[in-house]
C-alpha cells in the first residue's frame, strides 16, 4: 500500500487528545498556510472536487458553520448543508443519532461528515456507526477540537512560536468547550507555556482538567483579573454559556454571572503591547466594543484562521 505521511487520513477527528504531537499540528497548519495563498490571490484550488462533505448541525453556529460550509466550496467539494437538524431532520420523529448518521452516509454519499451536536459524546457515537470520517465542529460542553486548532494557527500566525507563552483564560471555563480543546493543545506544545484560568468558582474549569494540564505546565486559577493581564501575551476571553443555564433552569444566576468579566479600554491599556486580545464569538458584553480598534484585537482574524484551518482539515481526512 503507498505510504502516507498525513496523519489525518481517514481518521475522525472527534477529540483534542487525537492531537499527540506538534508534527501533526504543523501538518494541518503547513497545508492551511497554503489554502490561506490561495484564498488570498483568489486562486481555485480544487483539491476536493468530486468529493462530497456533509455539514450537520443540532445547534446554533455563525463561524463554524459557515467557514466548513466555505472551505468544502473553495476546496471543490459539494457540500451538503443542514443547519437545522434539531427541528427538521428525523431527529425530531426520535430517529437516534446513529440512525440519522447511518441515513446520511447513504442518502449523500459522502465523504466526510461535520457535526456539531449539544452531546458531549455525539462525535464519538456518530463515530462508531459513520463510514466516512466525522470532523466534531462542537460536542456539548465537551470538546471543540477544530477551534483549538484555529486558535493556535491564529497564536503561531502572531508570535511563530507555540511555547513559552503565558495565556489567561477567562468567563464559562465550565460549561465552554474551546478553552477546554485549545488548553489541552498549549499544554502538548510548549512545557514554558503557563495557563491562568480566571472564573467564578460556579463557572470553573473541570478538577479533571487542570490535573491533567499540571501534569505537563503551569497552571493558575483565581477568580479576579489580578494582576494577570499585565504578564499576558494571549487573553482569551469567553461567553457565559445562556444555553446551558436556561436548560437547567437557571437562568437567575446566568443574569448574575454574565458579566461577571468585561474587558474594557481601561484594562487593555494595562495589558503588553504585544499581547493578543482572543475570543471564540459569539460575545454578549464581555469584549466592550470600545476595544476592538485596539490593535491587539484579534477576534475578528481569529475567524478567517477558521476558513484555512477547516479547508485543511477537510482535504486531509479525505486525500492521503
Ligand atoms: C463557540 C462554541 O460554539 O463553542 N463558538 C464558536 O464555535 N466560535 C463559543 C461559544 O459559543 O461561546
Amino acid at each position: 500500500m503507498e505510504k502516507s505521511n498525513n496523519p489525518f487520513y481517514n481518521k475522525h477527528y472527534i477529540s483534542i487528545d487525537q492531537i499527540t504531537s506538534v508534527s501533526q499540528i504543523k501538518y494541518i497548519f503547513k497545508l492551511a498556510d497554503k489554502y490561506k495563498k490561495c484564498v488570498l490571490n483568489h486562486k481555485v484550488c480544487e483539491d476536493l472536487k468530486g468529493y462530497t462533505v456533509a455539514i450537520l448541525f443540532w445547534q446554533p453556529s455563525t463561524r463554524t458553520f459557515t467557514s466548513f460550509v466555505a472551505a468544502a466550496k473553495r476546496l471543490g467539494a459539494y457540500a451538503i448543508n443542514v443547519h437545522g437538524m434539531t427541528a427538521y431532520s428525523s431527529s425530531v420523529k426520535g430517529e437516534s443519532l446513529q440512525d440519522t448518521i447511518r441515513s446520511i452516509n447513504q442518502t449523500t454519499a459522502c465523504d466526510a461528515i461535520v457535526m456539531r451536536h449539544p452531546d458531549n459524546f455525539s462525535s464519538l457515537n456518530a463515530s462508531k456507526v459513520s463510514s466516512c470520517p466525522i470532523i466534531n465542529g462542537g460536542s456539548g460542553k465537551a470538546e471543540h477540537p477544530t477551534q483549538a486548532l484555529l486558535d493556535l494557527y491564529t497564536i503561531y500566525t502572531k508570535f511563530k512560536r507555540l511555547d513559552n507563552l503565558n495565556v489567561v483564560m477567562c468567563g464559562d471555563l465550565k460549561y465552554g468547550r474551546t478553552i477546554k480543546s485549545l488548553a489541552k493543545l498549549l499544554a502538548l506544545t510548549g512545557k514554558n507555556n503557563k495557563i491562568t484560568f480566571i472564573a467564578p468558582k460556579e463557572l470553573s474549569a473541570p478538577t479533571e482538567l487542570i490535573k491533567d494540564l499540571k501534569k505537563s505546565i503551569k497552571v493558575v486559577e483565581q477568580q479576579d483579573f489580578d494582576n494577570a493581564l499585565t504578564k499576558a501575551d494571549v487573553l482569551y476571553m469567553t461567553r457565559v454559556q445562556k444555553e446551558w443555564f436556561e436548560a437547567e433552569g437557571r437562568l437567575e444566576q446566568y443574569e448574575a454571572l454574565k458579566h461577571r468579566y468585561v474587558l474594557t479600554r481601561y484594562l487593555a491599556s494595562t495589558m503588553k503591547k504585544s499581547a493578543m486580545i482572543m475570543h471564540p464569538l459569539p460575545r454578549v458584553g464581555e469584549i466592550m466594543e470600545e476595544v476592538d480598534e485596539d490593535k491587539r484585537s484579534w477576534y475578528f482574524k481569529q475567524m478567517r484562521s477558521g476558513l484555512y484551518i477547516r479547508m485543511a482539515l477537510l482535504k486531509s481526512v479525505i486525500i492521503k
